[in-house]
């Protein structure tokens, strides 16, 4: 392998400036050490010995960009994530959804879904709101910018914390939604007849253009600066109809951009009155 060159100030800079293009994320000089760890062994499978090279490979050949992309995202997350917020969606929104639209087809929209526990989340809320109160149709689209985040969840297989936590926090929804293998534990297929994957840069408006009722946009805004958050929402807004909620995760507010969303409760936010 050749020896990769130190990350330079300039070269650090110009980095940077190329996670923004693709992605959006705003980093800082900050993220060097975590750049360095993350590009290194990419370089060194393309026998590339600086990041300059590497650079160049990502805006010359447009098959490198999905690489890339999956280098630089961050895509923790875990199933039932903030259980408040899963509360919240089981205990009111679910019902007065139910109420107020009967008979019509809840559609959601995982819209930064990482490796999927979040949209299997929503499956297992839906499902398990059906057995309780009667059938309930839904639909769940899953996007990702990162396509090695959507193939994992795609195929639906956890091993090692994520299923752990799960079946220690939710022993029942364990046993009835998953299949225990040698790798961990896979997701059923009814738990995924309802769902649609997609590619999806939250920066660009979604096509073909879709309507939910429900958007879960959660731990993704951290990655942006205030100008790239903004395009985010006001690229989702045409998707939230009228009575949609829009729910961020723990550490996100809206309230100090100049948006369209008025603030419901932490985490919850609605169209404001008179948005179409
Ligand atoms: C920390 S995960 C959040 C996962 C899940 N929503 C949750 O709250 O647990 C952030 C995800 O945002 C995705 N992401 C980053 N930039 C994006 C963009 N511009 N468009 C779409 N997804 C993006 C990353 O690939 C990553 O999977």
């Amino acid at each position: 392998m050749a020896s990769v060159a130190e990350l330079s100030p300039v070269t650090l800079a110009a980095l940077i400036a190329l996670v923004r293009k693709h992605t959006g994320i705003a980093m800082n000089e900050r993220k060097s050490v975590l750049l360095e760890r993350r590009l290194r062994p990419r370089m060194a499978a393309l026998a590339l010995g600086s990041y300059q090279a590497y650079m160049e490979r990502v805006e010359s050949d447009r098959s490198e960009v999905p690489h890339f992309i999956d280098l630089v995202t961050t895509n923790d997350t875990q199933f039932f994530r903030t259980p408040h917020i899963w509360e919240y969606l089981a205990k009111r929104f679910l019902p007065e959804w139910q109420r107020s639209h009967p008979d019509q087809c809840l559609n959601i929209w995982s819209a930064a879904s990482a490796s999927g526990e979040e949209l299997y989340s929503a499956a297992m809320l839906c499902e398990e709101f059906q057995l309780l109160h009667g059938p309930l149709r839904y639909r769940i689209l899953a996007t990702d910018i990162s396509q090695q985040m959507l193939a994992l969840a795609t195929a639906g297989q956890y091993g090692g914390r994520s299923v752990e936590r799960l079946r220690a926090s939710h022993p029942a929804l364990y046993a009835r939604y998953f299949v225990a293998n040698t790798a961990g534990a896979r997701v059923r297929d009814e738990l995924k007849r309802n769902v649609t994957f997609c590619r999806h840069n939250l920066l660009q408006p979604l096509r073909p253009a879709q309507q939910f009722d429900l958007i879960l946009l959660r731990n993704v805004l951290i990655y942006f600066d205030a100008e790239h958050q903004q395009t985010v929402l006001d690229c989702a807004r045409p998707s939230m109809k009228p009575h949609a909620r829009l729910i961020l995760g723990e550490s996100e507010s809206i309230q100090r951009l100049a948006s369209d969303y008025s603030y419901d409760a932490p985490m919850i936010y609605s169209l404001r009155a008179g948005q179409p």
